[in-house]
């Protein structure tokens, strides 16, 4: 029986959206408040009781009792073997599954065998740090920086020695040199190996499970660089550690949150305080298998990044990749320039608390960042720019209740009328607009978007002229839109002249959509052919990333445009 490692299925988990998986399959599932309900696919029903919850991202049955997620789903819906559903959607999500049919592979031996040697290494660190008279410096360096004994023996804080022994250590204690060098641990050199880390004070990273996989090394003066990270390596890659996360996992675990930050010390200073709950990624930007790690223990993060300094950008972008993986989140500020170590030095914990308590969520952080770049009285023109960039935010939200009440206190903030701000989001020239409009008819074999675009484009030539014949999928669009493009500009019989173009039942679906047209209010119908469009742009984008996606994994940064283009589109679905 090969085991899938754990990691694995929380990587498949965050890349697929169970509501998409099911609508595969159950396409009349219809949303209902923050859920999704159809009639249960696995036994006869008139009324719907199956539910699919997205926050949870699972899916429940009230009348045959079926649930659970992704996995279950799959399983159930096409009588898979659990590997044979994990292996289908980890195709789907783009995700290599790495089997070790054997009790353990020769792969598994290796990262076993690493993991040892990274142990050995950091105990020897350890020592080395509490005991050498050569780490006095370094002791008083962690002392001068106020960390405390037990951060130190908790995080098993080290100090590498100016002359590196570490790796004849380990050769000693039979580790091979290929070995030593693979953990990042020494670099070869004529006739021998040399250490990796010198006279730097190291903090262990380990994994969820407490192994150590890495070091941090931290310069004990001014060198530069500042820190050495331990090299990639088959048990190491820094997009999918936390370090301090595993110390706080009970806690975590308890309170279902994190609190992340940027640096090292930072993490190690809230431990100190008290805030077990505090992790950050290794110095770059968060990744989406970070977020799926979180995931795993915790529903909410809070990102706390220093107000005054850079980071800004990297503490949005890590808010937005959190959210679209469906985590709640808040984004709190550490006033007077100074980062979460230095302010809880100097502050203690009861301010860091407040300045936690004191985090908002994204909409507001939005808001206070746009009003910043406004006069101290912003007048209506900078108010409507404020809240343009907001509600883009405000549009993406997935729930309606939290959507309402952001819209109630950007009302509130802006000093505008809340009326007018819902009208703005539904008008703003994104993927929203189209959504409470008149509908088109929806015959069979032309999806209603293009009855909508074909309606729009009735209102004037300057609006059909948007239209392009790669905007209609079906074959009905198609022929309506060639067969009018090609009277253009319409003559006064032009209705007459399409009908003998076109043949039944085109010719009536041509009909209804003028006379639908006729009763289409002018105001406005730009604009929603504008969302229109840019609403089925986004869809066609997305197919088009979601098949790349099949066929190998995304790069990063299709990855979150896939991610955000999923949340838009879910959005802007129409209930
Ligand atoms: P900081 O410069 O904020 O580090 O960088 P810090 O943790 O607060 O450390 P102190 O207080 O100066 O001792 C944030 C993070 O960026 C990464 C590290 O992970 C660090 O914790 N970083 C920074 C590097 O990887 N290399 C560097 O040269 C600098
Ligand atoms: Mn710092």
């Amino acid at each position: 029986m090969p085991l899938i490692p754990e990691e694995t299925l929380e990587s498949i988990r965050a890349r697929l959206d169970i509501v998409e998986l099911v609508r595969d399959f159950v396409p009349q599932l219809q949303r209902a408040g923050r859920n999704f309900k159809a009639r249960c696919p696995f036994h006869q029903e008139r009324t719907p009781s199956f539910v699919v919850t997205p926050e949870r991202q699972s899916f429940h049955c009230f009348g045959c009792g079926a649930g659970g997620d992704i996995f279950a789903f799959a399983m159930k819906m096409e009588s898979l073997s659990f590997s044979e559903a994990v292996e289908k959607l980890a195709g789907r999500a783009g995700v290599k599954i790495v089997k070790s049919d054997e009790p353990m592979g020769p792969a598994e031996a290796e990262r076993l065998k690493l993991k040892e040697l990274l142990e050995l290494a950091a105990n020897f660190y350890h020592e080395t740090l509490l005991k050498t008279s050569a780490a006095a410096p370094a002791r008083a360096y962690l002392e001068r920086r106020g960390v405390s004994t037990e951060v130190i023996a908790a995080f098993r804080l080290g100090y590498a020695p100016k002359a590196g022994t570490l790796a004849a250590k380990a050769e000693r204690k039979g580790f091979s040199r290929e070995l030593i060098v693979k953990a990042g641990l020494a670099s070869p050199k004529p006739g021998g190996l040399r250490d990796y880390f010198f006279d730097r004070v190291l903090y262990p990273i380990e994994d969820a499970k407490g192994a150590v996989v890495g070091f941090g090394a931290r310069a004990l003066g001014e060198a530069m660089p500042k820190y050495l990270n331990s090299p990639e390596s088959p048990v190491f890659s820094k997009g999918r550690v936390l370090y301090g996360l595993f110390r706080g996992l009970p806690t975590v675990r308890k309170e279902r949150q994190v609190v992340l930050m940027e640096g090292y010390m930072d993490v190690m200073a809230a431990h100190q305080f008290g805030l077990a709950i505090a992790c950050a990624p290794l110095g770059t930007a968060l990744t989406l298998d970070q977020a799926a790690l979180i995931k795993r223990y915790a529903s909410s993060a809070t990102v706390v990044f220093d107000a005054d300094r850079a980071g800004l950008s990297a503490a949005l972008r890590g808010a937005e990749l959190l959210l679209s993986a469906g985590l709640g989140v808040r984004i709190a500020t550490v006033p007077e320039g100074k980062d979460p170590d230095e302010f809880l030095h100097a502050r203690g914990r009861q301010a860091f608390a407040d300045c936690l308590a004191g985090a908002a969520d994204l909409a507001e952080f939005q808001t206070e960042l746009a009003l910043r770049r406004c006069g101290p009285e912003p007048g209506p023109a900078e108010k409507s720019a404020v809240a343009r960039e907001v509600l883009e935010t405000v549009a993406r939200c997935p729930d309606e209740i939290v959507k309402a009440e952001w819209l109630r206190r950007l009302a509130g903030r802006l000093d505008v009328d809340e009326e007018s701000l819902r009208l703005q989001l539904h008008r703003r020239p994104g993927l929203k607009a189209a959504r409470s409009e008149p509908r088109a008819p929806r015959p069979a074999g032309m999806a209603g978007d293009e009855a909508d675009l074909l309606l729009h484009a009735f209102m004037g030539p300057e609006l059909f002229a948007r239209l392009r014949p790669e905007d209609f999928a079906s074959e009905a669009g198609r022929r309506i839109y060639e067969a009018l493009e090609a009277l253009r500009p319409w003559p006064a019989d032009w209705p007459a002249r399409a009908r003998a173009k076109l043949s039944e039942p085109d010719n009536a679906l041509l009909q209804e959509l003028v006379v639908r047209a006729g009763e289409l209010d002018a105001g406005g119908a730009a604009e929603r052919l504008e969302a229109i469009l840019a609403r089925r742009r986004a869809q066609s984008r997305y197919e088009e990333l979601r098949a790349l996606n099949r066929r190998a994994p995304l790069g990063a940064e299709q990855l979150q445009e896939y991610m955000r283009l999923a949340v838009e589109l879910k959005g802007s679905r129409k209930t």
